[in-house]
């Protein structure tokens, strides 16, 4: 079953179009990633998705046409964004963060035992759950910022370039993370990482962009096979 399908996806900023028809669909439990060089189009294939810029084309989520929906109803209906640059509360404490990524929900026990989960997954935020977002290492706040999104219990989770600026190591540890809480929730991913081997380590399927349109789509053992995909994204 598709649980996300874009087709032909246009959009924007000003007089400027950045994309040019973007087809990807995203299977009921399945990890789709996206490549492709800075500019591509990928955070805003990820934008159009969430409702936070104007698209063109056909987006659909669990049977419904979420074009052009508003961002908070997008979310509503069980897709979480993690967006490039984490976006984690800086005056907010670990705990209360969490908190916020839950302030739909009503069931109090598993709120709590959510977070608990998250800090299981996360065992570096366990130590700092009293600690102001602010005073987080970078590789903490991604990890929050996943962790967060999870609070809301999404269907479908938007993961912008979780390895951006993260040593080797950590990013290791995050998607390895992501790469569990995939394992034991079946929640959908759809995945931006400039770093292929990390992508490729958590997705099924990836799509190229080249200045806003697909030029290439295959599985990850197909892509890592292709000349082009190892010159461009696997460093050899
Ligand atoms: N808010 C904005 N206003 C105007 N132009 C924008 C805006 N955001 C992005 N763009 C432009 O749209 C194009 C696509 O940007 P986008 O952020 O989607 O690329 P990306 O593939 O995510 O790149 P990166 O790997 O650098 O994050 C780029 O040419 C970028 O300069
Ligand atoms: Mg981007």
């Amino acid at each position: 079953m598709t649980l996300l399908e874009l087709e032909d996806v246009t959009a924007s900023y000003g007089p400027v179009q950045v994309l040019d028809g973007v087809s990807l669909s995203v299977p009921e439990n399945g990890a789709v990633g996206i490549l492709g060089a800075n500019g591509a189009g990928k955070t805003t294939t990820l934008r159009a998705i969430s409702g936070t810029v104007r698209a063109g084309g056909r987006i659909v989520f669990d049977g419904k046409d979420i074009r052009g929906m508003r961002p908070d109803r997008v979310a509503g209906l069980g897709i979480a964004h993690v967006p490039e640059g984490r976006g984690t509360f800086g005056d907010l404490t670990v705990r209360e963060n969490l908190r916020v990524g839950a302030y739909l929900r009503k069931d109090r026990k598993g709120i709590e035992e959510d977070i608990d989960y998250c800090l299981d997954l996360f065992p570096n935020l366990k130590d700092r759950i009293g600690s102001n977002g602010s005073a987080l290492s970078g590789g903490e706040q991604q990890m929050l910022a996943v962790a967060r999104a999870m609070m809301t219990k999404p269907r479908l989770l938007l993961l912008d370039e979780a390895s951006l600026g993260l040593a080797p190591s950590t990013a290791r540890n995050v998607y390895d993370a992501i790469h569990r809480l995939r394992t034991e929730s079946g929640i959908a991913m759809l995945v931006v990482e400039q770093n292929a081997n990390l992508a490729f380590s958590l997705v099924e399927s990836a799509t190229v962009l080249e200045t806003g349109r697909n030029v290439l789509t295959g599985t990850s053992a197909e892509l890592k096979g292709m000349d082009e995909i190892r010159r461009a994204y696997l460093g050899g």
